[in-house]
């Protein structure tokens, strides 16, 4: 492989939830072994990588982001055998393989962290984040962790506080200092020599910490009883996430994974798109970066249109495009769920592919399923286990992804899955869409062909089109024309000089006809279109 013509460019990439994937052994967790015997399906999609949520060993307080070896499998996902069985199947059928890495915090069941609780003397001790209480022996500061309550918990072994962004089982690493460097680029290497292609980098704009640990400018008042999530956006956050030498780390990473051709891909939180893109820092840190933003809102067509435009503008090749993943409500659900929302998602979806970056699918995104539907006393993720009351969490997202209509929907054969949830009929599985060509499933397969047939889709510079409608985003890259419509209403379009014939349409059935020049794109659509010369003409990359 050479740098100049990386694998990641242009890629599609598949998100994986390891523990609703596929389960092989039928004890209820989804595991390697199951995502091995799936992986044609995957390959028949059309994805060229899949990313794995995390696999190692762990007391699962955050499922699997809660890390206690960052070198080992978990037993209930298999063992390195599997593993490795699994990067060799990958590869044959021409995949490749992207793990996450969760270096913003480890397990509280951690060595390194049960070796820093023996005190202040202790080699790991600096490992993590310590600080004195505040004067009133409270924490040290307002910061606040994204699961609820604060982002200190205190140890009595040393009266001190520790610091969590996430839940007190979740310390956060002290990246200051340099052995946790080293500790990481030893298991960036260890897995790059296993064979992965890339890395996940689990919340990457959280690392470095303001070194004076300055309180957070308050933005709106915090009430007991508020959501987590609201108590998180009422504060900015200045001094706890997005500090500069996070691009530090990054830059550094790129040099330890460059002689392996493998990719840094991050989920970087900050909504500014300028900030966001520092992340890539001009093709010198992290490869492609999440713009989670677009992952957790509803259906907003302005808004939506504004934010898809600013990212890009800001981030036109680095940006990996995502709607729906493991910690948001599926994007069908966020934008009026049923057919409604599932046709809107494939709408943005569509646009998205016609942009510069990498493409990430989530588990069930191509099959334009609602949330899975969980009893509250199934519930399992911490952002509802421990905040009661009227919190929703995100195990929506989370349930077995539906095979086929048996037990289980072909998640396994018939052990009770670790996060239950109501059956799904068969129109909403696999196996219930699979070549029928009004599925969403070969909806989603024929827009993948399209993409990797006619790169200049996302290759070729863009020229932005003027359109009449308030939220029409329309543009061409050389043969080929995309108009997306987000408006409930059909908007008409002029197409630029020449003969243009409709390649792909979001919607099912005939697409509009084009005449004089003009084509009525309808509400909430977006239509691919090509160059008639052209438009049959095979395309290679
Ligand atoms: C982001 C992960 O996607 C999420 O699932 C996890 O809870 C947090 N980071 C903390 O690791």
């Amino acid at each position: 492989m050479t740098n100049s013509h990386p694998w990641w460019e242009g890629a599609v990439v598949y998100e994986i939830y390891a523990r609703s994937f596929a389960d092989a052994n039928d004890d209820g967790v989804g595991d390697l072994e199951g995502i091995r015997r799936r992986l044609p399906y995957l390959a028949d999609l059309g994805v060229d990588a899949v990313w794995i949520t995390p696999f190692y060993p762990s007391p699962g307080f955050d499922h699997g982001y809660d890390v206690a070896d960052y070198v080992d499998i978990d037993p209930r996902h298999g063992t390195l055998e599997d593993f490795d069985r699994l990067v060799a199947d990958t590869h044959a059928l021409g995949l490749r393989l992207v793990v996450d890495i969760v270096p913003n915090h480890t397990s509280s069941h951690h060595p390194w962290f049960q070796a820093a609780l023996r005190g202040a003397t202790d080699p790991y001790r600096d490992f993590y984040i310590w600080r004195d209480p505040a004067p009133d022996g409270g924490p040290p500061n307002n910061w606040v962790s994204h699961f609820g309550g604060p982002a200190w918990t205190w140890d009595p072994g040393s009266d001190q506080y520790y610091c969590h962004l996430f839940l007190p089982e979740q310390p956060d690493l002290n990246w200051s200092n340099p052995a946790v460097i080293t500790a990481f680029d030893d298991i960036i290497r260890f897995w790059c020599e296993r064979g992965v292609d890339g890395f996940r980098i689990d919340v990457a704009h959280g690392l470095a910490k303001d070194p004076w640990f300055r309180d957070n400018p308050q933005l709106a008042p915090v009430r007991a009883g508020m959501d987590p999530r609201r108590v998180f956006d009422s504060y900015e956050h200045r001094y706890d996430l997005d500090q500069n030498p996070n691009v530090d780390v990054y830059r550094h990473w790129h040099e330890v994974v460059r002689p392996y051709g493998a990719m840094l891909l991050g989920e970087v939180g900050p909504a500014d798109p300028v900030r966001h893109a520092r992340y890539h820092d001009y093709g010198r840190a992290i490869h492609r970066n999440f713009y989670l933003t677009i992952s957790w809102m509803d259906w907003d067509p302005m808004h939506l249109r504004d934010r898809i435009r600013g990212i890009h503008l800001a981030a036109p090749d680095s940006n990996a495009w995502v709607l729906d993943s493991h910690d948001t409500s599926h994007a069908t659900t966020r934008f009026g769920g049923g057919e409604v929302g599932a046709h809107r998602a494939l709408c943005v979806k569509t646009l998205m592919m016609a942009l510069g970056g990498m493409q990430v699918l989530y588990q069930g995104e191509e099959l334009g399923i609602d949330n899975g539907s969980v009893a509250p006393e199934d519930l399992a993720d911490p952002v509802s286990t421990r905040n009661p009351g009227a919190v929703s969490g995100r195990d929506g997202a989370r349930t077995v992804m539906p095979w086929d209509d048996g037990p289980t929907n072909g998640f396994n054969s018939g052990g009770r899955p670790w996060l239950p949830s109501a059956h799904r009929p068969r129109e909403e599985t696999v196996a219930g869409q699979q070549g029928d060509p009004a599925s969403f499933l070969e909806r989603y397969r024929t827009l993948l062909a399209l993409r990797r047939s006619r790169p200049e889709l996302w290759k070729t510079p863009v020229e932005w089109l003027d359109t009449e409608d308030s939220v029409m985003i329309a543009l061409r890259r050389g043969a080929t024309v995309v108009a997306a419509n987000l408006d409930e209403h059909d908007a008409g379009f002029d197409l630029p000089e020449g003969e243009w014939t409709v390649l792909y349409s979001s919607r099912f059935g005939a697409p509009p006809p084009i005449s004089d020049g003009r084509i009525d794109v309808p509400a909430e659509t977006t239509l691919i279109l090509g160059a008639a010369a052209t438009a049959d003409a095979p395309h290679h990359n």
